[in-house]
């Protein structure tokens, strides 16, 4: 039988959250309903994160609001405080990711907390998130490497990901934010985290800075990793993380997959064609190399 990989899409939110130019709404809801049309079973619509910090999501509750029928799918957004849970209920959503880091140089400067205050923080938010029935998953930030601090311990990265799993979060993405990790650093990073989290409970997010996400994605999957988050056409940044480029672009990590033999669900000429789409509104590059080989 063939074995499954499921992507986590997050091109709406962590692939348009840098964008200097507002996007208009109208265009991330068409990006999303393109993503969904594509086959994509995970979307990261949105995050309800605060609008002076990122004002490119301050219209999270519009996107969120739009999809709150599509109970069929998983449609998490990021939340980092009650505050941002309280916004994301009223706006319908199922299930919310909260983040903080392995280093808490890049932590301050992305939530203006340590790592273990941010940790404090999401004891009231799973709280609430679980008797609201929601499914919480985690980000762990800076796991190769911290744009302010450089190295990062890898006992630090087992910790909190451990921490957030024994929280409550089902799953536990390991994000490379600044894309500097090469691929035996990785899977060696990924090994070291399933000795205490179960692998089926973690993901890997890779940004493709330096060229090396894809060959990274590649590492963590022959060693067992089966979710992988990707951005549509490359897309993205994190706007706290100096120099940090998009995420592995979706439409290449699909093609690498289905050409091993796994199943994505997804059907990559509409994943083209949706990764065009927002390049073209938003006049980007198209930052996927499949997409660029791929017929007009
Ligand atoms: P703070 O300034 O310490 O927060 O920010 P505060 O509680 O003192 O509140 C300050 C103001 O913000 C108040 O408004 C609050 O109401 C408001 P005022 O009284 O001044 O008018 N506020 C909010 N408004 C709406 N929604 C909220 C919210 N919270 C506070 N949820 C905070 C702390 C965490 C809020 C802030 O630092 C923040 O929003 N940070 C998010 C930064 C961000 O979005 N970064 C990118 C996402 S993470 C990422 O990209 C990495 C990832 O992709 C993985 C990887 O690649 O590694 C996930
Ligand atoms: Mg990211």
């Amino acid at each position: 039988m063939t074995e499954t990989i499921r992507i986590v899409e997050v091109g709406p939110r962590d692939g348009l959250q840098n964008e200097a130019t507002q996007v208009a709404t109208a265009t991330k809801i068409a990006l999303i309903e393109q993503l969904i049309e594509a086959g994509h079973s995970t979307i990261e619509l949105t995050s309800f994160v605060s609008p002076k910090w990122v004002p490119q999501m301050a219209d999270a509750a519009d996107v969120a609001t739009r999809f709150r029928e599509r109970t069929d799918l998983r449609l998490p957004v990021l939340v980092p405080n009650l505050q941002g849970l309280e916004r994301a209920l009223e706006s319908g959503v199922r299930e919310i990711a909260v983040f903080t880091a392995a280093s808490d140089a890049f932590n301050r400067r992305n939530t203006n907390a340590t790592i273990d205050e941010s940790l404090n923080r999401f004891v009231p938010v799973l709280e609430r998130a679980k008797s609201d029935g929601l499914r919480v998953r985690g980000y762990v930030s800076t796991v190769l490497g911290c744009p302010y601090q450089g190295e990062v311990p890898l006992a630090e990265v087992v910790r909190v990901s451990k921490a957030l799993h024994r929280m409550g979060c089902y799953e536990i993405s390991l994000g490379d934010t600044i894309g500097i990790g090469t691929p035996r650093k990785a899977r060696g990073m990924l090994r070291a985290v399933a000795d205490e989290v179960p692998l089926s409970a973690l993901a890997v997010h890779f940004h493709d800075t330096r060229g090396q996400a894809l060959a990274n994605v590649f590492a963590c999957v022959e060693a067992g990793v089966r979710v992988v988050d990707a951005s549509v056409a490359g897309l993205g940044g994190c706007p706290y993380a100096q120099g940090a480029s998009g995420n592995v672009a979706t439409e290449d990590v699909v093609y690498a997959l289905h050409g091993m033999g796994f199943n994505t669900g997804i059907d990559l000429s509409r994943l083209v064609a949706a990764g065009r789409f927002i390049c073209h509104a938003i006049e980007r590059r198209n930052g996927s190399k499949v997409a660029l080989a791929w017929p007009s």
